[in-house]
């Protein structure tokens, strides 16, 4: 009796160990996934998911980033809604546990500066999102609250890249030239993708992102809607 009811723990856990293989077989994401600190634009949507269970947010499963920024939303509807509306929200993380409700969770983007001397670029190592070493281009400019890396003053941008890439915590660098042809490097450090991510398969983390097809569509009008104006174009990258 006490030897056939082990046998039948025994297959028990056996069943249960087969069905979460095959569960994290279907799952991309490892905990050395970094949270995009900005908004990425994804190039194949097919691949990213992008807008495919909210518009502008692509899906991390299972995993979660510690935050602090916390809000009473209840499904995740109304979670990526907090996320919305509030200021500097780049995702949010709906997550449930066996005895809790969902809980939702807000993660903190990096907020873009006007710097006319400066590039910027996010990190970003995601499928189909076009990432080139390891980021994406972000914008003409800076973002607030970046650590100058003194040891590389006057060295290239591929050397500022290369150190961001080798810092966990690193989420963009800026590359600036001053007037006299000085070059910076400023990294952006995010204490929470430092730590890493949890795993918990209840957990499903969404970041922003915007579909390049989308944005050539509303390119495309918004020439047609200038009319051949004399003002210089916009310099817009998103
Ligand atoms: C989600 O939560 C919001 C706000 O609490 C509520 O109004 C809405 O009906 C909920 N939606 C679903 C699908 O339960
Ligand atoms: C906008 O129009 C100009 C000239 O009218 C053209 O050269 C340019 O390629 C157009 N841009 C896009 C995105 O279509």
């Amino acid at each position: 009796m006490a030897i056939s009811s082990f046998i039948r723990a025994a297959v028990g856990v056996s069943v249960a160990g087969a069905l979460s293989v095959q569960e994290s077989a279907g799952m991309q994401w490892s905990t050395l996934t970094n949270l995009p600190r900005t908004v990425l634009q994804s190039k194949h949507a097919e691949s990213t998911g992008c807008g495919a269970d909210f518009p502008g947010y692509f899906k991390i499963d299972g995993l979660y980033w510690p935050s602090s920024y916390k809000t009473g939303a209840r499904n995740r509807t109304a979670c990526k809604q907090d996320c919305d509306d509030a200021k500097n929200c780049v995702g949010f993380t709906a997550r449930k546990t066996k005895e809790e409700r969902m809980r939702c969770t807000l993660h903190k983007g990096l907020q873009q500066q006007v710097d006319h001397r400066a590039v910027s670029y996010s990190r970003c190592q995601m499928k189909g999102f076009a990432c080139q070493s390891g980021f994406q281009f972000s914008h003409a400019g800076t973002w607030r609250s970046g650590k100058q890396i003194e040891e590389l003053d006057d060295e290239p941008l591929d050397d500022c890249a290369k150190a961001c890439r080798k810092d966990r915590g690193c989420v963009g660098f800026t590359h600036r030239e001053s007037k006299e042809g000085d070059t910076y490097c400023f990294h952006f450090l995010n204490e929470e993708n430092k730590q890493g991510p949890w795993r918990d398969p209840h957990a499903h983390t969404y970041s922003k992102c915007t579909n390049a097809a989308d944005e050539d569509a509303s390119l495309l009008e918004a020439n047609a809607s200038q009319d051949q104006s004399l003002a210089p174009a916009p310099v817009t990258q998103a």
